[in-house]
């Protein structure tokens, strides 16, 4: 029972003394606090209920569950908005560049004109990884997936800065960031060398952000390679709407990693590893692989829309869909509009385009699609983009990692900042066993 909140009601998510929730369980009556957040939304406080009732919630995957409170990034996925520190996506990946905007999510305000030049002088100058890590990429194999060499290699950062590991260090924490959002596309762009057995290319650093990605990958010691401005800003617009998307899958393990007081190349790694998913960062790579199948069965659309609706059937109309959207979503908004003007600029006619324009039209009209509110959601069209641009599949994930990496240290640096942080220790209820007795091997 919640009494529902007045506009006046908003108050930086305060604990509302006014506002409570009460409890029926069996005769007793329990009351709970209310707290709402900046733009209305209410939570329960229930921290006292396990003490007071003796019960705890269940919640599978966290869906109706607020781990903390964050100042990061909004999103309503209701009416299809997402903010980040209260600038909308669309204004940002208009106006913004991927540093600026990692230094407002990491740091809670768009920087001034000295702030940035000291930012993105920083970032720039820890480009490169020691040299010894490159044995890593030697004796791994060629093939292996590059987001087993992000996390392993990222993980591994912590061994080369033993000095600034500590969470509670502010120096400490923010030369690892700038080492972290330095080094993480040379990571990723070594991977990819070694995959197709050319020669590692160093990072340059009068580059920026996105051009640094394109040289690194895809230019060769033999020839001259310009990067192409459009496309280098085309790949930080696709950088800027993954960077960051409040309490997710990967954002949350950051988080709960951190809560162990873990140093941020652990976390970070962690946030990787839990990335790589289908159904979460892997979503990009499984809807280029989902269009491939569509197009090489080349059949119509219809058979595979009444598989993802089929129960028994475990395939999904991957990059449809989302936790909090039931709306469009405006990342993929942004992308479908950017794949149209990417592969335009590169004279590419790529027919999964087509095909995925298609099954969107398709699905918005099929009722399953719209009685559950499943849209195109972000992973929908940056695979297409990525491609045009010569990335292999396997490095969409990758990218991905790449773009959240800001979200994943805003998030943990919020996470050490605040006082009421403590280490993340879901509650269960054990359905197993009631106590046995052992039975000795031989009476088995
Ligand atoms: N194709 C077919 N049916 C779907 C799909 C889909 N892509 N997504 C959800 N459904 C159905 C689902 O079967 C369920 O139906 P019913 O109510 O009849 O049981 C209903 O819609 C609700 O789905 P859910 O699985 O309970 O929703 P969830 O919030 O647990 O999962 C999701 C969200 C993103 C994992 C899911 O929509 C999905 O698997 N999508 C495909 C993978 C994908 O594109 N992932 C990228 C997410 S966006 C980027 C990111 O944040 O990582």
């Amino acid at each position: 029972m919640l009494n529902p909140p007045r506009d006046d009601d908003v108050n930086n998510g305060e604990t509302m003394s006014a506002k409570n929730a009460k409890l029926l369980l069996d005769d007793a009556e329990y009351q709970f606090p209310v707290v709402q957040g900046t733009e209305g939304e209410l939570g329960i406080d229930i921290r006292a209920l396990r003490s007071t009732a003796g019960a705890i919630t269940l919640d599978e995957g966290y869906a109706n569950t607020g781990s903390t409170r964050s100042a990061i990034t909004f999103v309503d996925g209701r009416r299809g908005i997402l903010r980040y520190r209260g600038y909308p996506i669309e204004d940002l990946c208009e106006k913004s560049s991927f540093i600026e905007v990692a230094y407002l999510l990491i740091f809670g305000e768009l920087p001034g004109q000295e702030q940035f030049a000291y930012f993105d002088r920083s970032v720039r100058r820890h480009s490169m990884i020691m040299e010894d890590i490159k044995q890593y990429y030697d004796v791994w194999p060629r093939k292996g997936h590059p987001m087993a060499y992000l996390s392993s290699i990222v993980s591994a950062l912590s061994t080369y800065y033993e000095d600034s590991l500590d969470p509670f260090d502010p120096r400490q924490v923010e030369i690892s960031v700038h080492r972290l959002l330095a080094k993480l596309p040379t990571i990723a762009a070594y991977a990819y060398k070694k995959s197709v057995g050319q020669p590692k290319i160093y990072p340059l650093n009068r580059l920026g952000y996105g051009e640094n990605i394109l040289h690194m990958m895809f230019a060769v010691p033999t020839e001259e390679y310009e990067v192409d401005k459009e496309i280098a800003r085309a790949l930080e617009q696709a950088l800027i709407v993954h960077a960051d998307h409040e309490q997710n899958c990967s954002t949350s393990t950051v988080r709960m990693v951190g809560s162990s007081y873990a140093n941020i190349f652990a976390s970070i790694a962690a946030g990787v590893l839990a990335l790589w998913g289908p159904l979460h960062g892997g979503a990009n790579q499984a809807v280029i692989e989902m269009l491939e199948r569509i197009h090489s069965d080349g059949g119509g659309l219809n058979k595979w829309i009444d598989r993802a609706k089929d129960k028994d059937d475990a395939f999904r109309l991957m990059g449809f869909g989302h936790r909090v959207y039931q709306n469009y979503d405006p990342r993929a908004t942004i992308l479908k509009e950017a794949s149209h003007r990417v592969l335009d600029k590169l004279g590419v006619h790529d027919p999964l385009l087509e095909i995925a324009l298609e099954l969107e039209e398709v699905a918005l009209k099929d009722s399953y699609f719209v009685e559950r509110k499943l849209y195109p959601n972000v992973d929908f069209y940056s695979g297409i983009i990525y491609k045009a641009m010569g990335f292999p599949v396997k490095m969409f994930p990758v990218l991905f990692a790449i773009g959240r990496l800001p979200g994943w240290i805003a998030h943990w640096k919020e996470m050490f900042e605040s006082e009421e942080t403590r280490i993340s220790r879901p509650r269960q209820i054990y359905n197993g066993y009631p106590e046995r007795k052992y039975l000795p091997l031989e009476k088995r």
